[in-house]
């Protein structure tokens, strides 16, 4: 449908085709917003306010006890009484066809009624159907989103799962808000720590292996090998202490730690020898990563890593840095010394003594480059709590070095995962975590037997389920707080899980299923049909999904979005038992269909949004 059609049908449900609209509102994407401008406007005349300062103070809350918007009036500064008066005056004048007005001491509350607020917000849900939520506000804004960001050869810990859900959500949430998203993996997979891996391999790799399950096999090689590196550090501590009780001189032999360090010397030179087994390392690993994001739905637009910023760039940057006079030297390393700009930044090493980069060095490198390429209006990195100060120093880097996109940049952080282990003792990589729910989800379904033979492909339901539990663990509370990871309450079928949100779209896609009305039908029911309160509440929240998101935007908050939906099945819930469909009078069928079919669209929408694939049955 188009905009405008939209627009005029949404003040036509209201009976407000004579009202002006306020240029805040978006009343094409946003039921709430219509409102807003009514209020402002109304109110306005009432208290000759002037109704922009009105618009903004009118606020929402998903909380049950508040009413759909609040305005507290001392915010709007008006002369001619208390605030207090003033609320209980404007409330009395206020018109009542459309919003129930009170005042509550400093408060003006007012309540939409639920007859006409159900006429404009389902058609406008089964107009817009899976567009329903989403809005161009930001339409030619361009976000570049960096997420996940395992190291090769490293496990991938809880840290990168946490980043991988925020991540994913947070590109998602961009894009329903107009936003160009670029999706980038940045792989650890440049450092010392590759010469002693291609140094392993030589010793303990198998070609098969690798190419069946590269970031394992690496991991496991990269254990061995360390351990010998390890053994041989003993053995030299060992000889040394005895050399010097014999009062003989030693000499240590080349150890792999130093022979690691050559190879990586190479690797950074740019020696084809030595990169020619390295990049095989890489691309296999990304060959087998993209694969697992696809089981979760996520697929990046760019697989950058530390790797990639050449070591003539860095030395530019080295340039730069020196040009600005902002590094010292400290026994042959480069350091910039940040607390004389902030004091609790300290000293950040831009450059080891033999001329190695760090992974700062190549950060700042990436950030110049990401720029040149994309022009971004925001670059986000989705990285855990411990890195706060390291990405406090870089984002203080780049805005010394001048760089006028430093203050675009941001850091979305995270607290820990605790507790998360599969198998005792093996690490832990993407695709095991995901098995595991699987397995685990597996045995939760096969406790009900009679549900179980119904389902046609119980191993795809329980992979589906499995990932959702992971994701809605990991999305309940907000980011910044740890959580301990907890395989039996977040498969259970019971409380606010993942298998709860899945359950309850599936039964609202059964409801759906057992008749057949057309989406022509469902748009043009009569709404009149629906009068109970709790079926008004239902529609109060489906309303509040456009605002929902916003909100979620506004502090980059998964937790807002889950918190809503299970608000939104429990009001579903209720509802199954008030609100019959079969054998009513079609009309009513209708009707009611109509609401629980848009409720099912709200539901479906955020799952989306969440990166879950909502179940038809289960
Ligand atoms: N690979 C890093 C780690 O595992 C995370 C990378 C974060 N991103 C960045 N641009 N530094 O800790």
């Amino acid at each position: 449908m188009a905009a405008v059609e939209q627009l005029t049908m949404n003040l036509n449900s209201l009976g407000l085709q004579d009202h002006t609209l306020r240029e805040e509102a978006d009343v094409e994407h946003n039921p709430i917003d219509l409102y807003r401008s009514y209020i402002s406007t109304e109110l306005s005349k009432i208290s000759g306010v002037d109704a922009s300062l009105i618009y903004p103070a009118l606020e929402t809350s998903i909380s049950k006890d508040s009413a759909d918007l609040n305005l507290p009036v001392p915010r709007l500064r008006a002369k001619g009484g208390k605030p207090q008066e003033l609320a209980a005056k404007w409330a009395e004048e206020f018109p009542k066809n459309l919003v129930e007005v009170a005042a509550n001491g400093i408060f003006l509350r007012f309540n939409f009624i639920g007859s006409s607020l159900t006429k404009l917000v389902l058609p406008m849900i089964w107009n817009q159907r899976k567009e329903f939520g989403r809005n161009e506000s930001a339409k030619g804004k361009v976000a570049v989103i960096e997420f996940s960001s395992p190291n090769i050869a490293k496990p991938f810990h809880a840290g990168h799962l946490r980043s991988t859900i925020i991540g994913s959500f947070l590109s998602n949430l961009h894009e329903s808000q107009g936003w160009k998203v670029h999706r980038v993996n940045y792989l650890g997979d440049w450092g010392k720590q590759f010469g002693l891996l291609a140094i392993g391999f030589k010793r303990y790799g198998n070609d098969k292996e690798l190419e069946e399950n590269p970031m394992r096999h690496l991991y496991d090689v990269y254990v061995k090998i360390n351990a010998d590196a390890t053994a041989e550090e003993e053995k030299i501590q060992q000889e040394s202490a005895e050399a010097e009780s014999k009062g003989v001189p030693y000499t240590p032999f080349a150890t792999l730690h130093d022979k690691a360090r050559e190879f990586f010397r190479h690797m950074e030179a740019g020696d084809e020898q030595s990169l020619k087994i390295w990049s095989r390392f890489r691309e296999l690993s990304i060959l087998k990563l993209k694969e697992t994001y696809e089981r979760l739905n996520i697929e990046y637009d760019e697989y950058d890593g530390e790797s990639q910023v050449s070591l003539p760039f860095m030395d530019e940057m080295t340039d730069l840095l020196k040009q600005k006079n902002l590094v010292e030297q400290d026994n042959g390393a480069l350091l910039i010394d940040l607390a004389k700009f902030d004091k609790k930044l300290g000293k950040a090493v831009v450059r080891k003594s033999d001329g190695a980069t760090l992974y700062l060095t190549r950060d700042i490198g990436t950030a110049v480059k990401r720029y040149e390429k994309y022009h971004f209006d925001k670059s986000i990195y989705v990285v855990a709590s411990q890195q706060d100060m390291y990405f406090a120093q870089l984002f203080k880097i780049f805005e010394l070095m001048g760089f006028e996109w430093a203050k675009k940049c941001v850091h979305i952080n995270y607290g820990l995962v605790q507790g998360m282990s599969t198998r005792k003792g093996k690490a832990i990589f993407l695709d095991d975590i995901m098995e595991v729910a699987k397995e685990e989800m597996h045995k939760v379904m096969q406790n009900n037997e009679e549900k179980y033979s119904q389902i046609e492909n119980p191993e795809e339901v329980a992979d589906i389920v499995g990932k959702t539990a992971i994701r809605i663990q990991d999305s309940t509370g907000k980011r910044i707080n740890n959580y301990a990871f907890d395989w039996s309450r977040m498969t259970s079928f019971e409380g606010d899980t993942g298998p709860y949100l899945q359950y309850a779209h599936s039964r609202l896609s059964s409801v759906q299923r057992n008749v057949d009305f057309t989406d022509e039908q469902m748009k043009n029911a009569d709404l009149s049909l629906i009068t109970e309160p709790d079926a008004y509440e239902l529609v109060r929240l489906l309303g509040q999904y456009p605002d929902v998101l916003k909100s979620a935007f506004r502090f980059q908050e998964t937790s807002t979005v889950v918190t809503y939906l299970f608000k939104l099945t429990h009001a579903v819930s209720k509802l199954y038992d008030i609100l019959w469909v079969k054998g009513r009078e079609e009309n009513l069928q209708l009707a009611r269909l109509a609401l629980f079919g848009a409720a099912k669209q709200v539901l479906n929408n955020g799952m989306r949004l969440l990166g879950l694939t909502p179940l038809e049955r289960m």
